[in-house]
């Protein structure tokens, strides 16, 4: 049961619908063109973009914003305020936000508390953000080396989805969104993750069928659960420790991109999950969904990450663990499969289960 009907009114439109003389009418976005302003990546400043953004775009009401982790700062909310109050934004002034999830959280962040909100659209530009960040509405900034710490609840009134944006992705941001693409079948359909078996992320016209369906999975589970009360914990399958090697990442001065953080999350869902298997059929999906993720886990072009993470003492990470915002009372909660495409959402874990799956995934 949705919480606020009200809230819940993000349009997801596909770019091949973009072929007719003005998408924008055929949207019901004409109106907001006229007063639109722009938060673009950085890595667009000079590039071309498509043609239903040229015809907006403007590039004197344009806010240019360095995409990646670090742009997901209170300092980046100041930048916008300053630019939103300098052109004297209100409530009927629109805000049309280009580039991956970070610049999408950070900008939704800004764009949903200043004057307690004014409207925004998403066009995402990363696997990633076409999948998942620009859906569902949360948005918000790291705080203190911690995803996520702080943030709001608003749905961008509609989100473009074009997979031609992929063309530029490099293999490391392709496997990244490959991660949270194949999260959504595990959780919530078994016939879809089977479905992306024989696809190479690393092609993208192999990836283009499956972006509607892995969207229309996010926004199937968030309408069920848009304030994340139950069904939308799902969506956190393997975070909890994604959010974790992200920290301590950071803390260490490594890189590791969010998808590729997920995934290694998911690896070790996955082996825990077979703690709760009730028969060998369940535990064969689950060894062979592991085995299935870590073909492009290790292929990434980072520097040797499972070498990295099996120098890790899970007591480390269990800190960040804790402070996790998911946890209540005190404790850890966490989300497991019960079978491929059902999940469990509110189990708790403990510091010796944790570490003792942890070693059994990387030893
Ligand atoms: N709000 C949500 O529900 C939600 C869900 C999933 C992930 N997220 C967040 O999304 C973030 C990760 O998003 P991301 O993976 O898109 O990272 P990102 O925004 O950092 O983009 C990755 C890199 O790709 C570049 N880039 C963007 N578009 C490009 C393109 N078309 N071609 C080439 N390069 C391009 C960016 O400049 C950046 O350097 C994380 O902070 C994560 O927490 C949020």
């Amino acid at each position: 049961m949705n919480d606020h009907p009200k809230l819940m009114k993000q349009q997801i439109l596909f770019s091949a619908e973009a072929d007719v003389h003005n998408p924008w009418k055929e949207w019901g976005l004409d109106a907001f063109t006229r007063t639109c302003r722009f938060i673009v990546d950085k890595r667009f400043e000079k590039g071309e973009l498509p043609s239903y953004l040229a015809s907006i775009w403007n590039p004197s009401k344009t806010l240019f914003l360095e995409g990646g982790e670090g742009t997901k700062s209170i300092e980046t909310c100041h930048e916008i305020w300053e630019w939103l109050d300098d052109f004297g934004t209100n409530r009927g002034t629109w805000t049309c936000v280009i580039g991956g999830g970070t610049v999408t959280d950070v900008a939704g962040f800004a764009l949903s508390t200043y004057k307690r909100g004014v409207p925004f659209i998403f066009v995402p530009t990363t696997l990633v953000g076409m999948i998942d960040a620009s859906i569902g509405g949360k948005n918000g900034v790291n705080y203190h080396g911690f995803k996520n710490q702080i943030g709001t609840f608003q749905l961008p009134k509609a989100t473009i989805i074009d997979g031609s944006w992929m063309d530029t992705l490099d293999s490391l941001q392709l496997i990244s969104g490959w991660m949270e693409l194949c999260k959504h079948g595990l959780i919530h359909d078994a016939l879809f993750w089977n479905s992306l078996q024989d696809c190479n992320p690393l092609n993208t016209e192999q990836i283009l069928p499956f972006i509607e369906r892995a969207a229309n999975i996010k926004q199937e589970i968030v309408e069920l659960d848009l304030l994340d009360h139950g069904a939308r914990k799902a969506l956190n399958l393997g975070h909890t420790v994604a959010h974790a090697i992200e920290w301590l990442a950071h803390k260490e001065n490594r890189s590791i991109s969010h998808g590729i953080a997920v995934g290694w999350g998911m690896i070790w869902s996955l082996e825990w999950s077979g703690n709760y298997a009730t028969d060998d059929t369940t535990q064969a999906s689950l060894n062979q969904a592991q085995i299935a993720l870590r073909k492009w886990l290790d292929l990434i072009p980072e520097e040797n990450q499972s070498a990295w993470l099996s120098t890790i003492a899970p007591n480390s990470l269990w800190a960040a663990i804790e402070k996790d915002k998911k946890n209540e009372a005190n404790r850890v909660y966490d989300v497991y499969l019960t079978s491929i495409g059902e999940a469990k959402w509110h189990t708790e874990i403990s510091l010796e289960s944790f570490t003792s799956v942890w070693k059994q995934v990387f030893k």
